[in-house]
């Protein structure tokens, strides 16, 4: 296959995907993450909007300290404030560091956000690309809202920044408005109007408000886009971003029409959906394609008898491409620390010899209360044990007493800044004497938003992960705990969303596009 047929993984899940409602992540968090993203091969990683706040500059440092394959963008308005933030951020990747700026070029974005005319934007947007130029060659320059910019004057910047060094063009879809032969016709008059296009890459950017962001990121590579910007499970703004998993497996399965291919190792697509999800605490819905729970689930008994004949009678491709593992029954409780390495390993979590020390304890106490422990309860206790490993409020125990005659009481010891507190509160049912005695303790006064519990797996053994949404201060967290019992495992998950929202406190705010 020829290079032009190489498509460009650009993903932004630190930055855009970050910007949908919960997902704010920390730095430790964005960077576990950007592992999980140079191990599934993508090419770029958008780490962050460095002026935004000293947290998404201080991620975008460190992430292009660390990672050391993949290019390592930081997004910039177009002016020199925000580009020298982004350079002093992403110089440590080298020539892997890239400055992202963008302007809008749309009439409406250009009247009423920029008040700005067609010859100002030209004019800011070369001006931008050239300074970004003095600091590396590695230029991209994004035409907010193209898809609603009347085309000769798309073209016009497109050229001018192309004349002024930029080696990467993106021509996004900002809300998501395009439908897939509309984007074609704006990528292919692109292609045949502007002189010089063949000097840079075209990149695409699509939300999903129509549902339609995948659909319209293949039609543009179909045009002779060959770089896609997209995000893990499809987080975003409101309806959210090109899902990679979906765009990448769709190149993959369609390969006889879509004669193009990824660098993406697949097999990596499932364990890095699932990390994101357990990070952030927004699970994808259940008939999601690729990594839904259901996404290679055959209900059907016509269907379960023909992919017991055949596997190609209903399955496009194989769990196993995503790295998804259905042989659900792993261990008990007298599988030693090699077995449970080997599995977690091949889960593929990267774990330090610490960590997998620490898992192996939980694992071990769990395996005591329950027969069969299945991939999802490894999930669990990772999540639980390391990745959310508690950091200001520390559940030390509990005990709930309720039941059809006595008032629900909760007590409840936290370590709070290494000092033990405990309270006694009664409720109206035992969570909601649990929480009371959290809040009273932690003295929050978040607004609970939602609170759910599922269980892990099946059997009345399960494990229960409970979720818990708090808002403070208009901010929104998710928070998640897992454990055979319910009610510790909503405990724990409040814990997790309140100390969510005390790390989030410590950053700040970040100012609209
Ligand atoms: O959606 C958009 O236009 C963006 C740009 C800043 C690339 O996210
Ligand atoms: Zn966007």
């Amino acid at each position: 296959m020829s290079t032009d047929n190489r498509i460009r993984i650009f993903d932004t899940t630190l930055r855009d995907g970050e910007q949908a409602p919960s997902a704010s992540m920390n730095v430790d968090e964005k960077l576990r993450i950007a592992h999980q993203l140079e191990k599934l091969k993508v090419d770029v990683i958008e780490a962050g909007f460095p002026i935004a706040s000293d947290g998404d500059f201080e991620a975008t440092r460190k992430i292009a300290q660390t990672i050391k394959h993949c290019e390592i963008a930081g997004l910039c308005r177009a002016n020199a404030k925000d580009i020298d933030r982004v350079w002093e951020a992403v110089k440590y990747a080298g020539e892997r560091g890239r400055i992202h700026t963008f302007i809008a070029t749309s009439d409406v974005h250009m009247k009423y956000k920029l008040q700005m005319d067609e010859e100002q934007v030209v004019a800011k947007a070369v001006e931008a690309v050239k300074r970004a130029r003095g600091y590396t060659a590695n230029v991209e320059f994004s035409a907010e809202d193209a898809v609603r910019t009347r085309l000769p004057f798309l073209a016009r910047v497109v050229e001018a920044v192309i004349e002024a060094g930029a080696a990467i063009v993106n021509i996004p879809d900002t809300v998501g408005y395009t439908i897939p032969s509309e984007y074609f016709n704006i990528i292919r008059y692109l292609k045949e109007k502007v002189a010089n296009i063949d000097q840079a890459i075209l990149s695409v950017h699509c939300h999903n408000d129509l549902g339609l962001a995948v659909a319209n990121s293949l039609a543009a590579i179909e045009a002779g886009a060959r770089q896609v910007e997209c995000t893990i499970n499809g987080i975003g703004e409101r309806a959210g971003n090109c899902s990679l998993e979906e765009v990448v497996m769709s190149l993959n399965v369609r390969n006889d029409i879509l004669p193009y291919r990824t660098n993406i190792e697949t097999t990596h697509i499932y364990a890095t959906s699932r990390l994101l999800s357990t990070i952030t605490g927004i699970m994808v819905q259940p008939n999601k394609a690729i990594v839904g729970a259901n996404a290679f689930a055959h209900e059907a008994g016509i269907h379960q008898h023909g992919v017991m004949m055949e596997k190609s009678t209903y399955e496009i491709m194989t769990p196993e491409s995503i790295g998804l593992n259905q042989n659900k029954l792993v261990l008990g409780k007298h599988s030693g620390r090699h077995a449970f390495k080997q599995r977690i390993d091949s889960l593929g979590y990267d774990l330090s010899a610490e960590d997998m020390e620490k898992a192996f304890v939980r694992f071990k106490a769990l395996a005591d209360k329950k027969k069969q422990i299945f991939d999802e309860d490894l999930d669990a206790i990772i999540a639980d044990e390391i990745i959310r490993a508690p950091e200001k409020y520390k559940l030390v125990q509990m005990n709930v007493s309720s039941g059809s005659f006595a008032a629900p009481t909760a007590t409840v010891e936290m370590e709070i800044d290494d000092k033990l507190k405990k309270v006694a509160v009664i409720g109206e049912g035992p969570v909601d004497a649990t929480f009371k005695a959290i809040r009273k303790l932690a003295k929050s006064k978040a607004r609970l938003l939602q609170f759910s519990i599922d269980a892990i797996t099946g059997g009345t053994d399960a494990q229960g992960e409970a979720t818990v949404r708090l808002e403070e201060d208009g901010r929104e967290v998710i928070g998640q705990g897992a454990h055979p019992d319910i009610i510790v495992a909503s405990a724990k998950a409040f814990i997790n969303a309140i100390n969510r929202l005390y790390s989030r406190h410590n950053g700040t705010k970040k100012p609209s596009l």
